[in-house]
């Protein structure tokens, strides 16, 4: 390990320094002052602080927490002033946005979700979080666990998808890997519901029930908890009138009085200023006022706690008690992670050296894994290893930047595969070409380059979609088609007749229309991170037999959006039949998506089996077994991701019409079968009552399993409480 000399002598003196910190004492200590200083998080990059008054605001101890302030040397340049400059020598918390991958780039959440793979996201959360740590980041703004249902959204990008049930285990799989050192912090965002978004138009106003928001939004955060998350982010979005960033409901009654949960929650980027764009603050001081004692502890970048606390604690509109209350949480978190021991990082660790092997093999592997296989008309794919010739085509074939999608931590495109050099490293005999054929945005009329490449290879690959920065944070579209004149460059080479497969990189649902009903081929593979091109070939050339299912529902096109899988029966429900007017539907489209929630294929079939229930009632106290048998009928290896869903047809409010309660990724070898079995218990079953409160009714559940939200397995039991 490298130390360099101040390194050694700051090591020295914060051992030396470093007794069991007394948080109280400590507090007792500290000035008003001190106090806001640790609630004060400011931005800047590898080089240093943002503002040119960062360093004198750490001297002057009114620094608490950074964000983006990274690499070894750096960090510890500046916790060294910190801990040795200051009067009190409280550590700094260094946060960053390690999404997927701090260089190491996995796959975006969305397509990280779509393996259903929740051992793998443990895991590459865990390795971004030993590159993070070897870079002095101890804090990761993730994982993001906002429920989306709107594909017009960008950030559907960085959630797992549309279902709270998964999401909740998702959410859990990530914080438990983000904090598996216990020196590295995870962040449950954005807190809450700002996956709601009027129209699908990023901080757009969300308004709801609250039952829909504690049936829906809250689940995965509740399940972040449970998995010891140490902070929380409030999010720009206002609630039914009330802003996320000053909502005592959500930041206090419900997050530190139902769940009595102890962490800190750190604003949004200004969020606690944007109160006065939101309209309920007139000035700075109500802002902080607002925020502070509603429970926002940290306030992100904006400086109106530092600005302003003091004078309102004299005007008796903040409490010494609320003032405190914050600056010990964040005491606190700092402790539990041996900040005070333990302030700096070593400089010049393995990890630090980025990419090592394993964690390459883990973005491959997490690529080959996220893929979803949507169509493959005649077994197309896989394509054999042993074609001579293959024509890529289009905008996305060769593109590292967008491989890496949105919030790519200090991802380099230099160390990304694209599909290109995937696929050539995949066939090194084979003749490789790759034609643009149109950028991903703008009109373009001539194809003939394009056409002539399909022309003369083996096989073809459609590389189309979306480029990274199409989807993430404040990129919202108003169309979900694919841009510029991709369609028609599909639409060109469709025509010279020969099979070809649509290789989809995007960051959110597509509405695939035309593309859907004719390719003959179509792997979704997401932004697949710095090992894209290499999962990718994988799939297509059969090394890894695809797996992945969706996360999210594809709609038709946009006018059905919202749309997902656990939506409500209606008192009109339509059977489909064109003739039935006065339903639920529409005059020119199915009421069904393109792609249901869970559905993708595979290069084998399996058959799942009706499911056996251990028993026909289930009563509060003794859960039951759901079993299936799981056969692999077809000839080659794969997994299967079998699920479980409930329908409460009968119930003191309105039911979704399926509820996902519980998935299972199966391994199995050609003619190979196994027993798959589900636990359900009164947990599963409960729903927000008609007079607020937990509630399951009594009466009968129906039980569906099978590969996809469309299960048709079906089994019922009854519930007797
Ligand atoms: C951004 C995002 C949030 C991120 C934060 C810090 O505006 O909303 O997800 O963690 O600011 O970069």
């Amino acid at each position: 390990m490298k130390l360099t000399l101040p390194t050694l002598l700051g090591l020295l003196t914060a051992s030396a320094l470093a007794q069991p910190v007394d948080i109280e004492s400590l507090l007792q200590q500290m000035t008003t002052e001190e106090k806001l200083g640790q609630l004060m998080q400011i931005g800047g990059d590898h080089q240093g602080f943002s503002d040119k008054d960062g360093m004198e605001m750490v001297r002057a101890s009114q620094v608490g927490s950074t964000l983006g302030v990274r690499g070894a040397a750096t960090v510890n340049r500046i916790q060294k002033v910190a801990v040795t400059e200051t009067r009190l020598k409280i550590p700094i918390l260094f946060a960053f946005d390690v999404i997927h991958g701090y260089r190491t780039i996995f796959p975006v959440p969305l397509g990280e979700a779509a393996s259903f793979d929740l051992k793998g996201m443990e895991e590459t959360a865990a390795a971004a979080s030993r590159e993070a740590y070897a870079h002095g980041v101890k804090w990761t703004f993730a994982p993001m666990v906002d429920i989306a249902r709107d594909p017009r959204w960008g950030r559907v990008v960085e959630g797992a998808g549309e279902d709270p049930y998964y999401g909740s285990l998702v959410a859990r799989a990530r914080v438990k890997g983000f904090q598996r050192s216990g020196k590295v912090v995870a962040c449950a965002k954005h807190w809450v519901a700002y996956g709601a978004a009027e129209a699908g138009r990023d901080y757009n106003t969300a308004d709801m029930s609250e039952r829909t928001l504690r049936e829906v939004y809250f689940p995965p955060f509740k399940a972040a908890v449970d998995a010891k998350v140490g902070t929380f982010m409030s999010s720009f979005n206002e609630i039914g009138g009330v802003p996320a960033s000053a909502n005592r409901f959500t930041l206090t009654d419900v997050l530190r009085g139902e769940w009595k949960w102890d962490g800190v929650v750190v604003s949004d980027f200004t969020s606690v200023e944007e109160l006065i764009k939101h309209g309920i603050a007139g000035t700075p001081a109500e802002a902080c006022e607002a925020a502070l004692n509603a429970g926002v502890d940290i306030e992100m970048v904006s400086r109106t706690y530092l600005k302003n606390g003091a004078r309102l604690i004299k005007d008796g509109k903040l409490s010494q008690a609320t003032l405190d209350e914050s600056v010990r949480r964040v005491l606190r978190l700092k402790k539990r992670l041996g900040l005070f021991e333990d302030p700096y990082v070593p400089e010049g660790t393995q990890a630090a050296n980025f990419l090592i092997p394993e964690h390459r093999q883990l973005a491959r592997v997490s690529a080959a894994r996220s893929c979803v296989l949507l169509k493959n008309d005649k077994n197309l794919l896989p394509y054999s290893k042993n074609v001579k010739s293959v024509a890529i085509i289009g905008p996305l074939g060769d593109s590292q930047q967008d491989m890496m999608g949105s919030w790519n931590g200090d991802g380099q495109k230099k160390d990304v595969t694209t599909l290109l050099a995937g696929v050539r490293a995949r066939l090194p005999g084979a003749r490789v070409t790759f034609v643009k054929g149109c950028p991903v945005h703008g009109v373009v009329t001539d194809f003939k380059t394009a056409v002539a490449a399909a022309k003369a290879a083996d096989v073809v690959l459609l590389a189309v979609g979306e480029d990274a920065d199409m989807s993430g944070e404040a990129a919202s579209r108003t169309s979900i088609d694919l841009p510029g004149s991709q369609l028609a460059l599909i639409q060109a080479i469709h025509a010279t007749g020969k099979p070809y497969t649509v290789v989809l990189m995007n960051g959110r649902p597509l509405a695939l229309g035309w593309v859907a009903d004719k390719s003959p081929a179509i792997l979704e593979t997401w932004f697949a991170g710095t090992e894209a091109g290499n999962g990718i070939a994988d799939v297509l050339f059969g090394d890894v037999n695809p797996s992945g299912k969706l996360p999210i529902t594809f709609p038709r096109n946009l006018g059905q959006v919202p749309i997902y899988y656990n939506s409500k029966n209606t008192g009109r429900p339509w059977s489909g039949k064109k003739n039935e007017k006065y339903a639920s539907r529409y005059l020119d489209v199915l009421n069904s998506p393109q792609y249901v929630f869970g559905y993708g294929l595979s290069y084998t079939r399996f058959a799942i089996s009706a499911p056996r229930l251990s028993a026909a009632t289930m009563d509060a106290s003794s859960p039951l077994t759901v079993s299936v048998e799981v056969k692999n009928v077809g000839n080659r290896a794969g997994a299967e991701v079998v699920q479980l869903y409930i329908q409460d047809p009968v119930a003191g409010v309105t039911r979704p019409v399926r509820e996902l309660r519980g998935i299972e990724r199966v391994e199995l070898a050609p003619g190979e079968t196994r027993t798959v079995n589900f636990t359900l218990s009164r947990k599963d079953l409960l729903y927000w009552g008609p007079k607020g409160g937990w509630v399951a009714d009594p009466g009968e559940v129906l039980v569906y399993v099978g590969n996809s939200s469309a299960a048709t397995g079906k089994a019922s039991f009854r519930y007797v409480p």
